[in-house]
């Protein structure tokens, strides 16, 4: 099989979601190869934060169809949904959404304990993670104690630990000042290649036409090459 043959980790067609009467978008087509980085462009209300949304089977999708690794996400209930999450997305927010009172080792321990992973092989694994993030030694912190850039790191790991195929980011590098941002964006950028995960990255930075494949921006007619 060559690389131009290989399925689509996924794939949307005529996605399209409302709110009451009005259509936010229409007409989403994306086909998003495996380990390959886009970065989602679009202004302020355009629905982009919706479409990751609908992706990770966090909103209801109301006209098309996305397959995540060959699964029907707009078809699935709950459980399958959840399930699908946990083994095959990774999430990075811009408000990075760490737990307050857990150690950043624990923070970035949680998906693995979600798929069942023992706690001390959980453990292991995070510590190693935030290793490669540059959080060596720092493993027993808690999330208040780390800097901005810090805690977005540790919710880069957390994101990675459990080598998802796709990882969704929304302005990831939204709260943190433009050189910080651009370190965090090439550390997401070089974690994603280096485990072949896909990344698809709601960002104004500037810095995301450097590390993604591929720029395309939402409107309501759907998604246009930037
Ligand atoms: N739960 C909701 N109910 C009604 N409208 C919503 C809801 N969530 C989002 N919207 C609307 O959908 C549009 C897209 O929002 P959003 O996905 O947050 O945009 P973006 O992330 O591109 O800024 C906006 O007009 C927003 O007001
Ligand atoms: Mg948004």
């Amino acid at each position: 099989m060559t690389a131009t043959d290989t399925p689509p980790l996924l794939r949307l067609t005529g996605v399209g979601k409302r709110y009451g009467q009005r259509w936010v978008m229409r007409g989403v087509e994306l086909q998003l190869r495996p380990g390959e980085l886009v970065a989602l462009l679009g202004e302020s209300g355009a629905g982009k934060s919706t479409l990751l949304n609908m992706i990770a089977g966090l909103e209801p999708v109301d006209e098309g169809q996305i397959e995540l690794a060959s699964h029907p996400v707009h078809a699935l209930d709950a459980d399958g949904s959840a399930q699908l999450r946990c083994h095959a997305l990774g999430f990075v927010f811009q408000a990075f959404h760490l737990i307050a009172h857990m150690s950043i080792a624990h923070n970035v321990a949680i998906p693995l304990l979600l798929t069942g992973v023992s706690q001390a092989a959980a453990l292991k694994r995070a510590r190693k993670m935030l290793e490669q993030v540059g959080l060596d030694g720092r493993q027993a912190s808690l999330p208040s104690e780390l800097s901005g850039g810090e805690q977005q790191r540790v919710a880069l790991a957390r994101a990675l630990v459990h080598e998802p195929s796709l990882v969704l980011a929304d302005e990831p590098t939204g709260n943190l000042d433009p050189a910080t941002a651009a370190r965090a964006l090439g550390l997401l950028a070089e974690q994603a290649r280096a485990r072949r995960a896909a990344l698809l990255m709601v960002t104004h930075s500037e810095h995301a036409a450097e590390v993604a494949d591929r720029r395309l921006v939402l409107d309501s007619d759907g998604l246009h090459p930037a």
